[in-house]
């Protein structure tokens, strides 16, 4: 999975475990758009508003690095469903997430679709949740597993699930049991509707955190090169 840094990478995946400090949000908001001000500013609390705007503030950083665009004049757009990309362009591709104290981006260019999940591995998931989103082979599967590996394998699941559906552009609006997973030399296999596609690969990413991380890929011509790394934020701060 991980690569030299002097190799590149089809896949670039990045993490930030972002400093939660009101100092620090004063400078990401020069990255952002004035359309994303306002969603910080409507944020009711100040956690959410906070992951919000790092989370914007990293993928402006990346597609700046990416496109050669300032952070500030990169043009997002949401489709009806939600999925943002960027204006009058296809690549790079690019998928976030956020999860209490960590952010996860994704940018790609070579492949089809792509999607990331960041998700607390102590997340507590109910039964009646796990019911909402395992298919009967799943429920078997962690059903089996040693009880103190259950909670971990519920949420990596739920991962895999979740960047698959955003990497398909629909999100919950989809049933999460459209897609089930199984395990194939230590790797997750993907089905849908009980049928393999031997187009999609999906990846559990080392968080190196209290965090689980989990990326889907669609492409054709096989999968291409990871890299995976933390983010270090070396911008100077603003005067
Ligand atoms: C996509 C979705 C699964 C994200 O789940 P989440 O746990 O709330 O949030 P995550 O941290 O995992 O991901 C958030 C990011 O997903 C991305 N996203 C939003 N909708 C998306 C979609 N349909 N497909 C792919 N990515 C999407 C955005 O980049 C968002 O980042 P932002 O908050 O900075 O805009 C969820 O929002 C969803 O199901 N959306 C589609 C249905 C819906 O309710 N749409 C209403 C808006 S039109």
């Amino acid at each position: 999975m991980q690569q030299s840094d002097n190799q590149p990478a089809a896949i670039d995946v990045v993490l930030w475990q972002y400093p939660q400090n009101e100092g620090e949000g004063k400078r990401w908001r020069q990255s952002l758009s004035s359309h994303e001000l306002e969603r910080a500013a409507a944020y009711r609390f100040e956690r959410d508003r906070t992951s919000f705007m790092a989370g914007r503030y990293l993928l402006r950083r990346l597609l700046s690095a990416h496109t050669g665009t300032p952070p500030r004049e990169i043009v997002l757009v949401a489709d009806e469903q939600g999925k943002p990309s960027l204006e009058g362009r296809d690549t790079p591709q690019f998928s976030l997430a956020n999860a209490d104290g960590m952010v996860a981006v994704v940018v790609a260019s070579g492949c089809e679709r792509i999607g990331i999940d960041c998700e607390r591995a102590d997340a507590e998931i109910e039964e009646a949740a796990l019911d909402a989103y395992c298919s009967s082979d799943e429920r078997r599967w962690l059903g089996e597993l040693p009880a103190q590996e259950r909670p971990r394998a519920a949420v990596q699941l739920w991962a895999l699930k979740e960047s698959h559906l955003k990497a398909l552009g629909v999100g919950l609006r989809e049933d999460p049991r459209s897609v089930s997973f199984s395990w194939e030399n230590g790797l997750p296999i993907a089905a849908h509707d009980g049928e393999r596609d031997r187009r999609w690969f999906h990846r559990l990413i080392e968080s190196g955190s209290q965090h689980v991380v989990a990326l889907a890929i669609s492409s054709r011509s096989g999968l291409p090169g990871i890299h995976t790394r933390m983010f270090q934020d070396d911008s100077m701060p603003s005067e």
